[in-house]
């Protein structure tokens, strides 16, 4: 069995937590991993539904995507969670969990979703932060609620003047490089970059 693990997404509201995680997930089934997408919004209309946005009911989010990230990622499964998960105290006892209170220390990744709070909120993809300044939400995280940033999270993406697919690679790269995934996964490439592979092989005359 492959060995499973949690990819703990954090950052912003608008940072592109779910877009990278979905595209993660296509380019983890490629290489034929079994992959389950915790995403922060999704949960929240079926296991959280109910919670709201104080910091007892964040922490509620948080414990219960990290009970479900845990049985999956021991079970060879890689879990990928997209929540904000803005408060680092809670995010440090899901890797505790995870982890085993530290005894498969591999199991839980930390990926920081690093897009600064000006660009999520210029592009402002749900129209939240537009009503938040508005003072229509209350406890806005990153506006009147606090997102505390990882301190040593074991990937940093920044998002800025990178595409998606850019940010999914670096992800993949750094994976591989901690011996999480093979080195080079078969089928990785995208159909572009498979193309460019081959004219190469070919102009060399392998092909
Ligand atoms: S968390 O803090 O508990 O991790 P979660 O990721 O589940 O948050 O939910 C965040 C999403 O809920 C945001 O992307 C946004 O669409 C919506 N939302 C609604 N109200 C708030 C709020 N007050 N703060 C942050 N996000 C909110």
């Amino acid at each position: 069995m492959d060995e499973g693990f949690t990819l703990w997404f954090t950052g912003l509201s608008g940072a592109g937590k779910s877009t990278i995680a979905n595209l993660l997930v296509e380019r983890l089934r490629e290489i034929g991993r079994h992959v389950e997408l915790l995403d922060g919004d999704e949960i929240r209309k079926n296991l959280s539904s109910g919670l709201g946005f104080s910091k007892a009911d964040r922490d509620a989010n948080i414990r219960r995507i990290a009970f479900v990230a845990k049985l999956l990622s021991r079970n060879g499964v890689i879990a990928i969670t997209a929540a904000i998960s803005p408060y680092k105290e809670i995010r440090d006892e899901a890797r505790e969990e995870i982890t085993n209170g530290g005894r498969n220390p591999n199991r839980f990744v930390e990926v920081y979703i690093a897009t600064p709070l000006e660009v999520c909120e210029q592009r402002d993809v749900k129209g939240l932060y537009k009503k938040a300044r508005a003072g229509e939400i209350e406890h806005f995280t990153g506006i009147s609620d606090p997102y505390e940033p990882p301190e040593h999270p074991e990937i940093t993406v920044s998002t800025v003047g990178e595409t998606p697919e850019q940010d999914v690679d670096q992800i993949l790269g750094r994976l591989a490089e901690m011996g999480l995934l093979p080195a080079q996964p078969a089928g990785v490439y995208s159909e572009d970059e498979e193309a460019l592979v081959s004219e190469r092989l070919k102009n060399l005359g392998y092909l």
